[in-house]
């Protein structure tokens, strides 16, 4: 009965899609608790992105993320939050080859998570997988446009939809990912132009990242807009300097104890006075 309450208190697909055309969308990456705990009471979604392998696992690209670590990030951000939805990304290789074993790792992210929803970085060859796990109760964000998973591939990270065929690549990707059910689609590193064509054709939202105002929300890597790291992609908005923050404070920690300074009488423990 709790656990049922509980979902019921939560933001789940039908209340994101219905927010297409009305209220933007607010979204933000989040990896473990202390974080969603923050993030929760202000977000709309919560994404356990598989950013997480570069941004704290510290590889070059996502294609190393494996099923286990995003059910572990994705079970701390559920115990950290009580109402945005929660969406986990599929890693690479566990959701490419046959829709069988799509449905397998989906199920068991769904089940060992207690996520609402998985996301599927969305070429037209997945568009069947997608339909494949909508209709059997698995709700499926899409994501078109830059996807990292191809990186490999396209040799770097690169803006994508700035020629008329990769223009119409895209809006055929996301047109196949509606399609098969996907209930808001993240749109990834492409022109505005093409943002716009996808958000006012689609009836699903749009959610950008570097693509532009003309999304129905928005979604960033939460250590990138945090000040996190030195460097960060022209479409980052920095909202605080969290590294200058840590380097001073961790600066006055060092001097502290090398001057003897900490522990203070603030921080130590004495015998307790003895009793009468
Ligand atoms: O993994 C991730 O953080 C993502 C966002 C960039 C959308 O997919």
């Amino acid at each position: 009965m709790s656990a049922q309450r509980e979902s019921q208190s939560r933001l789940a697909a039908p209340d994101i899609n219905a927010m297409k055309g009305k209220t933007p969308i607010v979204c933000l990456t989040a990896y473990t608790a202390p974080m969603a705990e923050l993030l929760d009471p202000v977000c709309d979604i919560l994404l356990v992105g598989d950013s997480v392998g570069m941004v704290l696992h510290g590889l070059d690209n996502t294609v190393g993320v494996t099923l286990e670590m995003m059910i572990l990030h994705g079970q701390a951000v559920m115990r950290g939050s009580r109402r945005a939805m929660v969406v986990v990304d599929m890693p690479f290789g566990s959701y490419e080859g046959d829709r069988r074993t799509a449905y397998a790792n989906a199920v068991r992210v769904m089940k060992e998570t207690g996520a609402q929803a998985i996301k599927i970085e969305s070429g037209a060859a997945v568009a069947d997988t997608i339909a494949f796990l909508v209709e059997r109760g698995v709700p499926v964000m899409g994501h078109v446009g830059l996807r990292p998973q191809s990186v490999l591939v396209d040799g770097r990270f690169r803006a994508r939809g700035r020629t008329n065929s990769e223009h119409d690549d895209v809006m055929e990707e996301a047109r196949a990912a509606q399609a098969a059910g996907a209930f808001a689609i993240v749109v990834e590193g492409v022109a505005e132009t093409l943002a716009r064509n996808l958000t006012s054709e689609l009836e699903v939202p749009t959610i950008g990242i570097g693509a532009s105002p003309a999304c129905d929300g928005q979604v960033l890597v939460l250590d990138d807009m945090l000040g996190l790291f030195d460097w960060t992609p022209k479409f980052v908005r920095r909202y605080a300097d969290l590294r200058s923050e840590i380097d001073r404070a961790v600066r006055a920690y060092a001097a502290d104890v090398r001057d003897r300074r900490f522990p203070g009488e603030a921080e130590t423990y004495r015998l307790a006075p003895k009793r009468a």
